[in-house]
């Protein structure tokens, strides 16, 4: 942790010469919506993109900020799940912002969670060649990742995001307080990915969220502060590594083996993203520490006790429902990141906040590591 836990709004500049934007965290800032958009972009119009279930908390609240400060806005509402970032409702989105007559400079306002962000953040990329948009992230796993950095997508058949682009918004508005009307197993589920901060690169914050979770859980101070502090670790790695050409695979720390289970339960309630990275991290973890030693078990211990303490699930076994096969998880791991002459690409960790990238990883090594803790059900 680098600064003292603060009551008012925070500033996170996302850094990329002139596709720099603000990330802008704290309680109540929606009202203020109408007035930075009309200061970054003065008569511009909106769309707001957002689904059924989020509207009914907080479109009435979005639309009177906008309105207040004479932006005309309308609406496409999508139904709310990851079915939604199909090309069907990517066409409907594209079709229904059309027929909006929004125009080059005009702006769509993605108002969700990480479905909505990722859908609506691809059609600003792609309609009229490029509009500009606005990311207004109301889960915590949006406030922390998805909102921030750029990445657009949505899924084919052959797996998720896998049509996509990159296309940062102008503006990230985080309030926090729309967090609560998020259920909790949601939250918890974000919570996945601001320990992921800690644990892939800043020990000192990952001891603070150790002593500070349950105020991160309960909001107020603590909980901004701990958004704030994962946007600026993703904005500093956005910043050198836009386009993923290095560092900022470090962001899938816990993702190959969370993309694995998510993928065999069907991208389903049973296992939810965050959930999957928590036990990916996990995974991550111990996979490291019995890997010529290369973690001490101490920390792998220490990461797994804090995400099983806030109640995160940590092992295979946590995964209710059917059993699942060394077959069919290795298959959907060399999907998700192609294998290389036998060799996979893994982010592995030499302790907490020390991960890195290690291409050389033998499938088979990886193999013998799943059917052990497939074992262990
Ligand atoms: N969610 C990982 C990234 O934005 O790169």
């Amino acid at each position: 942790m680098t600064a003292a836990v603060r009551n008012d709004p925070t500033t996170v500049r996302v850094a990329l010469d002139a596709r720099s934007y603000d990330i802008v965290i704290g309680r109540g800032l929606l009202a203020s919506l109408g007035t930075r958009i009309a200061a970054l972009r003065p008569g511009a119009k909106t769309v707001i993109v957002s689904d059924e279930n989020v509207a009914k908390h907080h479109l009435t609240a979005v639309e009177a900020a906008l309105s207040k400060s004479g932006i005309a806005t309308s609406r496409v509402l999508v139904p709310p799940g990851e079915a939604s970032k199909s090309y069907r409702v990517f066409e409907q989105v594209c079709e229904a912002v059309i027929a909006s007559r929004i125009e080059r400079n005009d702006l769509i306002v993605a108002l969700g969670g990480g479905v909505v962000g990722d859908l609506a953040g691809f059609v600003a990329a792609v309609l009229r060649r490029g509009l500009d948009f606005v990311q207004v992230p109301t889960t915590l796993l949006a406030d922390v990742d998805s909102s921030v950095g750029g990445k657009t997508a949505i899924d084919s058949a052959h797996g998720k995001n896998l049509v996509g682009a990159f296309h940062q918004p102008i503006l990230v508005l985080a309030d926090t307080a729309l967090l609560d009307t998020l259920p909790e197993r949601e939250f918890r589920a974000g919570y996945a990915e601001v320990a992921k901060y800690g644990l892939l690169g800043d020990a000192g914050f990952f001891a603070w969220l150790e002593n500070n979770w349950r105020e991160v859980f309960a909001g107020g101070p603590a909980r901004e502060h701990a958004i704030a502090v994962s946007c600026r670790a993703k904005a500093a790695i956005v910043a050198r590594d836009e386009r993923e050409t290095g560092d900022r695979a470090l962001l899938n720390l816990g993702h190959t083996f969370g993309h694995a289970l998510e993928a065999a339960c069907g991208f389903s309630d049973r296992l939810l993203h965050g959930e999957a990275i928590a036990i990916g991290m996990a995974l991550a973890f111990e996979f490291s520490a019995r890997r010529q030693g290369l973690a001490p078990m101490a920390d792998a211990k220490r990461a797994i006790g804090h995400l099983a303490a806030v109640g995160l699930p940590t092992r295979i076994k946590d995964i209710p429902g059917s059993q699942l096969s060394v077959d069919q998880l290795m298959d959907l791991i060399a999907q998700d990141k192609k294998v290389k002459r036998g060799m996979l690409t893994f982010i592995l960790v030499r302790g907490v906040g020390q991960a890195f990238i290690e291409s050389g990883v033998d499938a088979r090594e990886v193999r013998v590591f799943i059917s052990e803790k497939l074992a262990e059900q």
